[in-house]
């Protein structure tokens, strides 16, 4: 099956990177996200992306303006219904989530792939919402999307061979390293990173280190390009917190119990880069 017209719904900091790099490929992208205000801000972001690449003689003006060509965008879901694939990339909420892909089941057309940029949530709750499940797939970006190689691309046990695969080339013409994972709670990548970095919030809490000896100790002594505290910043606490969630919700286990500091800070809207404050100020 050939992808020529992508749907991307959500224009925060993955949908924009997403819609950036498919219609860097030139596929026809439609961006899609619930007011025009938020929308301006995801093309903002990808016309920033693409000007840095310019300046830094990366691309030429042309690439710039052809890329941008191939962004259209709207705020209605029912104008997706044309797309080949439709990459959902909205807020980590399960029951948000849950919906808008009842309602993709009805709206697009019948060979239409869903794909989750989903960061924990396991694809099968989805894909039983959509009413669809032989055409949900995972398809899980890493941040920042127009840098990272990376994409996991999840398969549920409903995935058919055709969704698989189309999702998976997809990925590959997009110059990306996809990773067949199987359906489990926060995948591979969330699984074994957020933890870590829920523990070093405890650490936080527990006056072990201050944030930035945290991050140097990581760094230094890890290896880590980014220290844990700064990327949880740069993530989203609020993205954090709800990863932390699905994983201790889901798989039962205490050891993922997400530290009362993390919450707090989510309810006192310190969320990190995004609202200018987390462990660091922006
Ligand atoms: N931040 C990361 O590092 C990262 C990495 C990989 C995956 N993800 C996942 O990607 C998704 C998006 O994360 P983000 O960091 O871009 O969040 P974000 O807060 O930057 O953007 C979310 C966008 O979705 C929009 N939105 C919310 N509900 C919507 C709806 N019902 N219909 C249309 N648009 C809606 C919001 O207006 C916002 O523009 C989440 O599922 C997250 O877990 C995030």
């Amino acid at each position: 099956m050939e992808i020529k017209k992508v749907g991307v719904i959500g224009a925060g900091q993955m949908g924009a990177g997403i819609a950036q790099v498919c219609a860097a490929i030139g596929k026809e992208v439609l961006l899609c996200d619930m007011k025009e205000e938020f929308i301006q801000k995801g093309i903002n972001t990808i016309t920033m992306n693409l000007q840095k690449s310019v300046d830094k003689e990366r691309i030429n003006q042309d690439k710039m303006d052809s890329t941008l060509a191939n962004v259209e965008t709207t705020i209605l879901n029912e104008d997706l219904h044309e797309c080949d694939i439709i990459i959902e990339a909205i807020i980590e909420n399960v029951d948000i989530k849950k919906s808008l892909f009842a309602s993709l089941g009805e709206i697009t057309k019948e060979d239409s792939i869903l794909a989750s940029n989903t960061s924990s949530i396991p694809i099968s709750i989805l894909a039983e919402a959509s009413g669809r499940q032989t055409k949900v797939v995972g398809m899980h970006f890493m941040n920042p999307v127009p840098v990272m190689k990376l994409v996991e691309v999840i398969r549920a046990k409903t995935t058919c061979d055709e969704t698989f695969d189309a999702t998976f080339k997809l990925a590959e013409e997009l110059g990306k390293t996809p990773v067949l994972v199987n359906d489990f709670p926060g995948f591979v990548s969330n699984r074994i990173l957020l933890p870590m970095l829920n523990e070093a919030i405890f650490c936080v809490m527990e006056g072990v280190a201050e944030p930035e000896a945290i991050d140097t100790v990581m760094k230094l002594g890890m290896g880590h390009p980014m220290g844990p505290l700064r990327l949880a910043d740069f993530i989203g606490l609020d993205t954090c917190l709800a990863i932390m969630q699905v994983l201790h919700r889901d798989m039962d286990d205490e050891k993922y119990r997400p530290c009362p500091l993390l919450i707090e800070m989510v309810n006192n809207g310190k969320l990190g880069n995004k609202t200018g404050e987390g462990f660091y100020k922006y």
